[in-house]
């Protein structure tokens, strides 16, 4: 409830000025993004695949309104994936899309926008060896981006795709996706949505995310569980045991900054764990959308603020 209203405030421009505003926010913001430029975000590869995690880049940005302002997400995209050719990951390294940010949310011609901006950084990932993950934005989007997702994939088998357990559909839409080479980054959904299309109870969401979880498991694909939640972590290898899959065949994600400490035990435990790792002056929704999946980050938040 509360992060629901976190949510839709985060959404009004009064609101974002005022957080922006305030000169500690960054500081705060800083836990969970990994700095503003590619050097930063390099900086954050290093650290962590150097402690044997596995990473997925993502610049900060969404829900772009202007063209222009989309190619040059997709340039910092191409200048970002050149950087990381440098240092030779494999797919230990790949990057994390939303398309509403390369065009997708501009009107009639935004599907193709999206498209043609979104098949330049793969060109660019492939060129890197690195793999790209399109991110799920609200409801509206969904179809957008499956479609997108298809056409992509075509040229660049490997493209994945993040679904939404809060979804009613997404049960069906991780049926559709669990075929061979299929990768499907599962997660519980951080958009305020409507009765009418998503579970809004937290305990409807995490049994949605079982089931969706399943049907993933006993298919195809390559599983993608991205989620912080231990009992959700410890089904996943029940039913790894159950349909026979061993480690590298599916993997865990977690976000930057969140349960670093487990985040460490999996990869210990010889498992894919990748972080997803944020950067770029956009922090603003993203940021929101943590704040909002834990109150805890707000008391965090407003410590802060009082300098403590
Ligand atoms: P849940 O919120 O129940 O949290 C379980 C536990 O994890 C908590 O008790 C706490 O310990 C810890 N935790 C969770 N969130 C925390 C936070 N913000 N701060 C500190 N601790 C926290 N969503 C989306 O709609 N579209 C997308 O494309 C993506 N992409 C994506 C990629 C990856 C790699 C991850 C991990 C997540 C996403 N998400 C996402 C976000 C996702 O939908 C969801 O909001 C968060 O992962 C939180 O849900 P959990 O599954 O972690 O469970």
């Amino acid at each position: 409830m509360f992060g629901s209203v976190l949510l839709a405030g985060s959404r009004l421009p009064l609101v974002r000025r005022a957080v922006s505003g305030v000169p500690l926010t960054r500081k705060v913001v800083d836990r969970f993004v990994a700095g503003e430029t590619v050097q930063d975000a390099v900086e954050a590869v290093r650290r962590l695949t150097g402690a044997g995690l596995a990473v997925t880049i993502d610049h900060l940005g969404e829900e772009t309104r202007d063209a222009g302002a989309a190619a040059q997400t997709a340039d910092a995209y191409v200048l970002m994936l050149a950087a990381l050719r440098e240092l030779e990951l494999g797919d230990r390294a790949e990057v994390s899309v939303k398309l509403s940010a390369v065009g997708q949310a501009l009107g009639a011609d935004g599907d193709k926008i999206a498209l043609d901006n979104a098949r330049r950084i793969c060109e660019a990932a492939h060129d890197a060896g690195a793999g790209v993950t399109l991110d799920m934005e609200d409801h509206t989007t969904v179809d957008s981006t499956l479609g997108i997702l298809r056409t992509l994939r075509g040229d660049f088998p490997g493209t994945g795709v993040a679904i939404q357990s809060y979804l009613f559909r997404s049960e069906a839409d991780c049926r559709d996706l669990s075929y061979e080479g299929s990768r499907v980054r599962l997660v519980k959904g951080a958009y305020a949505e409507p009765a009418s299309v998503a579970h809004r109870d937290k305990n409807e969401v995490d049994k949605a995310y079982v089931r969706c979880l399943r049907i993933l498991m006993a298919g195809k694909g390559h599983p993608m569980v991205a989620t912080h939640d231990d009992r959700l972590i410890s089904i996943t290898e029940t039913l790894a045991d159950r349909f026979g899959r061993a480690l590298g065949d599916y993997e865990y994600q977690m976000l930057y900054g969140i349960r670093t400490d487990k985040q460490q035990a999996l990869a210990g435990a010889g498992h894919t764990m990748r972080v997803y790792i944020p950067y770029g002056d956009d922090w603003y929704g993203y940021f929101m959308r943590r704040l909002a999946e834990r109150p805890a980050n707000v008391a965090f938040f407003l410590r802060a603020l009082g300098g403590k």
